[in-house]
């Protein structure tokens, strides 16, 4: 079988070919010209059929959806729209679409139409740009660590441990529902459990990126991860992936300039190697956004936000100043926002992100020095804390229209620090040993971040809710196909 595939009979320069082409039929006109899409391009070759000799039930058979083999002469097209196409000699139908039953017609559909037949939204130019592009942008991370010589580590996706305290877990059993082994205190004997202890889906690979890193120097992790909390948003995955990188001998800086520094490679890398697709999704965006008010519109189209993004430097401010920004703001003065920014110490919402990314700085910025105790335990105490409030070296970078897209921090390396923090967070010490022999055994300042992996593809391809960004979402009840 020699078969041709449609991006390279489109940029064919030699005619007279005989060539042969599989694919799906997505229209069929006057009864002659078969539009037909392999996937290895957004865009159509048409085929002529000679109707007056081709049989006639086997054209009717030539439906929207259908998978069709057709061989023939690869000729300079004479119609418009098309450099290219082929004359018809052969004609194969390989599996038929009932016209009647197939959803996916040649028109318009909406994205949430689109969801609930994730099974076929492969196959529309949207979700074929937006695959194409998570698969790049999946590839220039992969590429981005490799040139860098950093390790690809397999993080465990079930673990005993559940520490890291990002979020609530999925548990991982193979207890009877119908008969729980019991404790004499009436509680769950894990022991009897597949595992002999109680287990969970990872939330993230960090803590065992931790260890890896303190023997490979630098190390990533890329895989799914898993949160069971009920946030239902256009931000929100029960799983998703992300990728960790875990650094040592990194300080805050070097972690943020190595953040940035991914991002703009992997955008840059979009830009250069989609930009069929990206353009394709820049105008579906501009048409979707003809709907909206003038005022509500984008100021930058796709592709020129992507660019504005990779010229400009990340601005780079602590919480605290943060702080002071939202406090004076309007939303807040006019009590506009939901939740009111009055005092040192507030967890940041959404709302205040995006306030300070699209409204205040126009542009992605890194927030560091988080308050204690709003993140997580492992995050290195900074010393000298002004008033006595105590900060750690943590890191978001927060992206326009996203929010938050990178968390990171440089990490506790004094064990003593780090054990009083897991003591005061009733994190159970002993279990964790482990990790705690990092900071034994050769213990170094060491630092590193978590890129939710959806956000990113959220960002480039322009699309707006998280479920058009994974082939099959996981949120709160629905776990469809
Ligand atoms: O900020 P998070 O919870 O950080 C961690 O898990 C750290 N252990 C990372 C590290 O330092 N190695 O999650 C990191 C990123 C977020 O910034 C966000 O982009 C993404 O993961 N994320 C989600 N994406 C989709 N759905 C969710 N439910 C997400 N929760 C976090
Ligand atoms: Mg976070």
């Amino acid at each position: 079988m020699s078969r041709t595939k449609i991006k390279d009979l489109l940029n064919a320069t030699e005619f007279g070919k005989r060539v042969t082409v599989k694919g799906w039929v997505r229209t069929f006109r006057n009864n002659q010209f078969i539009a037909i899409n392999d996937g290895s391009t957004l865009n159509n070759i048409q085929a002529v059929v000679d109707f007056t000799t081709t049989d006639e039930a086997l054209l009717k058979r030539l439906t929207t959806g259908a998978a069709v083999s057709v061989t023939g002469e690869l000729i300079e097209s004479l119609g418009k729209g098309q450099r290219v196409e082929i004359k018809v000699n052969e004609l194969e139908i390989l599996g038929d679409s009932d016209a009647e039953k197939y959803p996916l017609q040649p028109k318009k559909h909406s994205l949430e139409f689109l969801r609930e037949i994730a099974h076929l939204r492969f196959r529309t130019n949207t979700f074929n740009a937006v695959f194409k592009i998570r698969h790049a942008l999946a590839f220039a991370i992969h590429k981005f660590f490799n040139d860098k010589g950093f390790v690809y580590m397999h993080t465990p996706i079930i673990t005993g441990s559940d520490a890291e305290g990002a979020g609530e877990m999925f548990r991982v059993t193979t207890i009877d529902f119908d008969n729980v082994p019991r404790n004499d205190d009436g509680s769950v004997n894990y022991k009897e459990d597949f595992f002999g202890k109680s287990t969970n889906l990872t939330v993230s690979g960090q803590l065992e990126g931790e260890l890896a890193a303190m023997a490979f120097g630098e190390v990533y992790t890329f895989g799914p991860t898993f949160r069971a909390e009920n946030s239902n948003t256009t931000r929100h995955l029960a799983e998703f992936w992300m990728i960790e990188p875990e650094m040592a001998f990194y300080d805050i800086h070097d972690n943020m300039d190595l953040a940035e520094e991914l991002l703009k490679y992997v955008i840059a890398y979009a830009l250069e190697n989609c930009s069929d697709e990206l353009e394709f999704l820049k105008n579906r965006l501009l048409e979707e956004e003809k709907q909206k008010a003038q005022n509500e519109r984008s100021e930058l189209d796709l592709i020129s936000k992507l660019n504005f993004c990779l010229e400009n430097n990340f601005e780079r401010i602590t919480y605290t100043e943060a702080i002071n920004i939202l406090k004076s703001s309007k939303p807040n003065q006019k009590k506009q926002f939901k939740y009111l920014i009055d005092d040192w110490g507030a967890d940041l919402q959404s709302e205040h992100e995006r306030f300070l990314v699209e409204k205040h700085f126009k542009k992605p910025v890194i927030l560091t020095n988080y308050p204690a105790a709003i993140k997580s335990f492992y995050m290195r105490r900074n010393e000298g804390d002004a008033e006595g409030k105590e900060t750690v070296r943590a890191m978001d970078i927060l992206f326009p229209g996203i929010g938050e897209i990178v968390g990171g921090s440089q990490r506790e390396e004094r064990l003593d620090v780090l054990q009083n923090r897991m003591e005061d967070l009733h994190i159970p010490v002993e279990e964790m040993d482990w990790y705690l022999d990092t900071r034994r055994f050769g213990s170094a300042p060491h630092s590193g971040f978590g890129l939710g992996f959806e956000r990113l593809v959220l960002f480039v391809t322009g699309m707006t809710n998280i479920r058009d960004v994974i082939p099959f979402p996981r949120t709160p009840k629905n776990a469809e196909f």
